[in-house]
Parts: structure tokens; sequence; C-alpha cells
């Protein structure tokens, strides 16, 4: 069993820092990706308020295809500069969307999604696969939600 639930009271840098530790020490010892990708989405779902969606989409044979995940079930591919996770896939920038309705080209994969934000995760500078998190709540993520989960991503990139 793990126990990496976060610590009662604990918000902002502090969480984030706990999340990214916790998941370092999923991840490490253990080869599989997918199993890997799983329990950081787990993670996530865990330590981070607010989110009815979060997960991984991966680069697969030039597009994205949906991988482990929690929240409702999602499309299961995106092409490359298509929707919030296309446009992070193609460009290799972490897009921190407030209104996802303003975005052009936005997926609806549920319908509960107000703001969005999708980190790419790099290998040796390539994207191999982004994390995507969906808020119920318009303009829930902000820079210091990127930057933090853009250390996620950095933090597992060589175990998914
Ligand atoms: N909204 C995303 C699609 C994936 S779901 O949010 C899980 C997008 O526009 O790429």
């Amino acid at each position: 069993m793990f126990d990496f639930a976060p610590q009662p009271g604990t918000s902002g840098p502090d969480l984030y820092d706990d999340l990214v530790e916790a998941a370092s020490a999923l991840v490490a010892g253990e080869s599989d990706g997918v199993a890997n990708m799983a329990n950081v989405a787990a993670l996530i779902w865990q330590f981070v308020p607010e989110l009815n969606w979060a997960g991984f989409y991966r680069m697969v044979d030039g597009e994205l295809v949906l991988g482990p995940f929690i929240g409702k079930p999602a499309c299961l591919r995106i092409a490359l500069g298509s929707g919030v996770c296309g446009t992070a896939a193609l460009s290799g920038e972490t897009q921190c969307v407030a209104d996802v309705h303003a975005f052009p080209g936005h997926i609806a994969c549920d319908a509960a999604s107000r703001s969005e934000l999708v980190v790419p995760v790099k290998r040796q500078g390539v994207v191999i696969a982004v994390i995507d998190l969906d808020s119920p709540r318009q303009g829930r993520f902000g820079p210091a939600d990127a930057a933090a989960i853009e250390a996620l991503a950095h933090a597992i990139a060589a175990s998914i």
C-alpha cells in the first residue's frame, strides 16, 4: 500500500512540492510507463483540489492517444495542433486556459470543464506525452500551478 495523502491544511507550493516528491518516489524503481502514469494521475487527483479530470495523453505515431486518467471517459485520439492538448503537444509549450469556451478549437470531453492546464512531458527535448488537468472552476489555474505541473512532468519524464 502507498500512503501519499497530502498533509492536512497543506496548500499552494507546499502541496505541489509534496506532490512532486510523492510522484518521484512512486515511479522510482518501476519501469512500466503505463503503471507509472496511472499512479501519477491518481496522485494528482488526490493532491490537487477542484479538478474534474486529470491524466495523460501519449504521443503515439504523431498523434495524442488517451492514457491513464481519473475522470469521465474522454476522447481517444487528438491530432497535433487540435484543442488545448494538441496545441501543447505541437508547440511544446504549457497551455494555461482560464476559460475553455474562449479557446479556439477546445475539445469538450466533459461539459463540466471550465478551465484547463496542459503541460508537455519531454524527453531529450521531444514531447512524449502531455499532462492534462481540467477544472469546473473558471480561472482555476495560474502560473504557480503551471510551474508546479512542469516540475512534475520533468520529474517523471524518464519513467513513463
Ligand atoms: N479539452 C481537451 C481534450 C481532452 S479532455 O479535456 C480530457 C482539449 O481541448 O485538448
